[in-house]
């Protein structure tokens, strides 16, 4: 999905980024150009690079309890 219009800068690209190290928004503004231009995809930005920064399973569903039965 599209993230940065101005750009053409989808999520996968952003996350990749991150997880390579990118991990400010202005080294994510360098890198990709996004947020460069009109701004507007700038909260979404931050908000996905902060999905990745977190983790698997910091925020929404998905349940990672793993119990194991004895018998
Ligand atoms: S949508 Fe990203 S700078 Fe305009």
């Amino acid at each position: 999905m599209y993230i940065c219009i101005c750009k053409a800068v989808t999520d996968g690209q952003i996350r990749s980024a991150v997880q390579d190290g990118v991990t400010s928004m202005s080294g994510l503004r360098e890198s990709l150009g996004c947020t460069g231009q009109c701004g507007k995809c700038g909260k979404h930005v931050k908000q996905i690079r902060d999905e990745v920064l977190q983790g698997p399973g910091a925020s929404s569903g998905g349940s990672a309890f793993t119990g194991s039965s004895a018998g």
